[in-house]
């Protein structure tokens, strides 16, 4: 394997672990009195870190005064409002049940004028290196081999920009949106460059969906056409999958 890949029973063992290292991360920062930089994801994959993260911030008092947040992704163009948002995701299944501040929460915005989107992709990569760069990324992983939704012929050197959403990335989302025809045909996302300069990369796989893609990122060589496999470049980064979506390795 080219990237360090570690399998557990299920993935409700395997997100609590996750859930660990982020919790770890927030708390020695803290203790440097220093801001924490998490990049997020959507997706079925990151729900039950998420769950257990707003389960430590119960129970053990975690908290994220100290953290923030970059999301991946949104649909374009997306109302915030919108049940199939990112941002309505993220509020859901985690923002409203932490003591982030609202301030700390960076979410692409799926509404922002189409002639004003290339000057705002630029910002949102600016703001995440001056918060100090990103420390941890959170990342699922499409059947097209996308991250966030980088798809296939995305560049390496790729930077956050506008996208058109591949055929078989509608066709997955589309039970979520009641039918392909109602799925938006386009995304902002983080590039591919923007991910591989976080400090820290955890990529989250589960189920026999996802097995395929997993073997052709972890065992293919390097290419546009499965950008997944540029994670093989990072030297920080692990892939946390389920036993059936390490089926194939
Ligand atoms: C979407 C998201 C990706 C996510 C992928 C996989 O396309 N933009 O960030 O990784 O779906 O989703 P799931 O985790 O539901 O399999």
């Amino acid at each position: 394997e080219k990237i360090h890949c570690e399998i557990f029973k299920n993935s409700m063992e395997a997100s609590k672990i996750v859930a660990q290292e982020i919790a770890q991360l927030i708390r020695s920062k803290k203790e440097r009195n220093k801001t924490c930089v998490l990049g997020l994801a959507t997706g079925s994959s990151p729900i039950k870190v998420y769950e257990e993260l707003v389960r430590m911030h119960r129970e053990e008092g975690l908290s994220f005064a100290n953290v923030v947040t970059f999301n991946l992704d949104e649909y374009y163009p997306m109302n915030k409002e919108n049940k199939q948002s990112y941002h309505y995701f993220m509020h859901q299944h985690l923002f409203n049940h932490i003591d982030i501040l609202p301030e700390n929460v960076n979410i692409p915005d799926g509404t922002i004028p189409l002639e004003e989107l290339n000057q705002y992709c630029i910002d949102y990569e600016m703001k995440i290196k001056e918060s100090g760069g990103l420390d941890f990324q959170l990342l699922g992983i499409g059947r097209t081999g996308h991250v966030g939704f980088n798809e296939p012929g995305s560049h390496v050197n790729s930077g956050t920009r506008i996208i058109t959403l591949d055929h078989i990335t509608r066709s997955d989302a589309s039970s979520d949106f009641n039918g392909i025809d109602n799925v938006p045909k386009r995304a902002i996302t983080m590039g591919v460059s923007t991910i591989l300069r976080s400090k820290r990369i955890v990529l989250l796989a589960w189920g026999q969906n996802k097995a395929s893609i997993i073997k052709r990122t972890v065992q293919g060589d390097t290419n546009s056409e499965v950008p997944a496999t540029f994670l093989q470049n990072h030297t920080n980064a692990t892939f946390v999958l389920d036993q059936s979506a390490a089926a194939d390795l």
